[in-house]
């Protein structure tokens, strides 16, 4: 498993781009399933996670062409399989979300059992539910689950919880039914959002996107289209923080701040200014001026839980006590004992994280336990006054695209070692 070695306490200024958002390429990548032709997709972050996927696209017998940094071709001349299998599902689990395209396309898929991961037995029940209720047959044997449906009928569908991947799925699944289609207490991520935006450009008909009441009308046909992707949100919320913790002389640039309200409200709380200039943003932060304040994650318009390790960190810089409760998934706090032998102070008790700051962060030997886990220690070492070893990155490169290039870019002193 590779490393960063990072030296902490240097100054950072520069520009930082934001890349494409992954949670958005991924579900728009497996609606390519959804219709045989040609598709172009730009602003593609170059990710593990989008080559993993890329990988089970090929499986079925895609043809897929890198034709420039971010920017892909993909033919869909027909599926040679319907199924998706363990070693593919096994590494993603957002590789679930080719069941909604291929029940819509093929009325039939076997995907292996998606499994649970660092934060969560991240449980699949409400996607499956929202299939049945289409018409789809269920069935899971030997770790792979089957669906099957002669048609799909529209139909009022209520989830039990907004999740993300979930409504994505059954959009896809309903695009092509007969009929309306309705999901209430829908998830209404802008990630969400760019899906439908996507099918909606092939001649879907999906009304009420970034809403909690989603409106499909099933179509008879759609065709593939050229689309680029969402700037993204989480990224560039962990760029931010990492400029207001080291002087605000970093230009975040790429970011759609329409995407951020509950972050920047919460930030400027603690007393951080946002200057934002089009897509550029810049934050004016006086470390001894940050207030201490207690955030909550909540599903999409609320604090995203994917800020909430990065967020952390910005609170232990801060004099007194913060909490950070989250309330998404049961075993979010991974990085909390990482950050604790770096020198925070940090309880957790349930689902809160008591925060007593502020942190005269030092360097250390760590390890990344999840994506956003990792994200922040790299902002801890960053922030910390000596050299910091980061060990299982591969965690990260899964969702930042050339992070070591684009940090030494802006003066962070920071190698990737094997
Ligand atoms: C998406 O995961 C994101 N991944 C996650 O980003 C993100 O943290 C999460 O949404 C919440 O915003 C992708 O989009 C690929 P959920 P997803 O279904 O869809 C419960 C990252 O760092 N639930 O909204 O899997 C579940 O247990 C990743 O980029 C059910 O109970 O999240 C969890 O507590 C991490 N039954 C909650 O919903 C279900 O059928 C949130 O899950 C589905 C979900």
């Amino acid at each position: 498993m590779g490393k960063y070695i990072i030296q902490g306490g240097k100054t950072l200024s520069g520009v930082l781009p934001v890349s494409g958002a992954k949670n958005a390429t991924l579900p728009i990548l497996a609606c390519t399933l959804i219709a045989e032709g040609t598709y172009f997709l730009n602003n593609v972050p170059a990710l593990k996670d989008v080559e993993v996927m890329i990988k089970l696209l090929e499986h079925f017998g895609l043809k897929i062409e890198k034709i420039a940094q971010n920017s892909y071709k993909i033919i869909n001349n027909g599926l040679q399989t319907l199924e998706a299998p363990y070693e593919l599902v096994s590494i993603m689990r957002a590789s679930f979300l080719v069941m909604g395209p291929l029940l819509a396309h093929r009325g039939e898929a076997r995907v292996s059992m998606p499994g649970g991961c660092a934060i969560g037995n991240r449980p699949i029940d409400i996607h499956l539910k929202g299939f049945e209720q289409l018409g789809a047959t269920i069935k899971t044997e030997h770790g792979f689950i089957s669906a099957k449906a002669k048609n799909l009928i529209g139909k009022e569908i209520y989830l039990d919880f907004p999740t993300v991947t979930g409504t994505e799925n059954l959009i896809m699944a309903a695009v092509l039914s007969k009929g309306i289609t309705i999901l209430n207490n829908a998830a209404r991520e802008p990630e969400v959002e760019d899906l439908g935006n996507f099918l909606n450009k092939m001649g879907a008909k999906i009304t009420g996107l970034g809403t909690d009441r989603i409106i499909i009308e099933g179509v008879e046909k759609l065709f593939p289209c050229e689309y680029n992707i969402i700037p993204d949100r989480i990224e560039a919320g962990t760029f931010l923080i990492l400029s207001a913790l080291t002087g605000g002389n970093i230009v975040v640039k790429g970011v759609n701040m329409e995407h951020l309200t509950s972050f920047k409200t919460k930030l400027e709380e603690i007393g951080i200014n946002f200057k934002i200039n089009g897509d550029e943003v810049q934050v004016q932060a006086d470390l001894n001026n940050f207030k201490p304040t207690n955030i909550i994650t909540l599903p999409y318009p609320g604090f995203p839980t994917d800020l909430q390790a990065q967020t952390i960190v910005l609170l232990a810089m801060i004099k007194g006590n913060s909490e950070m409760k989250e309330t998404i998934f049961e075993n979010r706090f991974r990085h909390v004992p990482e950050l604790n032998r770096m020198g925070a102070n940090i309880k957790i008790e349930g689902n809160v994280a008591s925060i007593n700051g502020p942190t005269n962060f030092q360097g250390a030997e760590v390890e990344a336990t999840d994506l956003r886990a990792g994200a922040c220690l790299v902002i801890a070492g960053l922030i910390s006054s000596n050299t910091t070893i980061l060990n299982n990155i591969e965690h990260i490169e899964r969702g930042y695209e050339n992070l070591v290039e684009r940090l030494q870019a802006i003066g962070a002193e920071i190698k990737k070692s094997e």
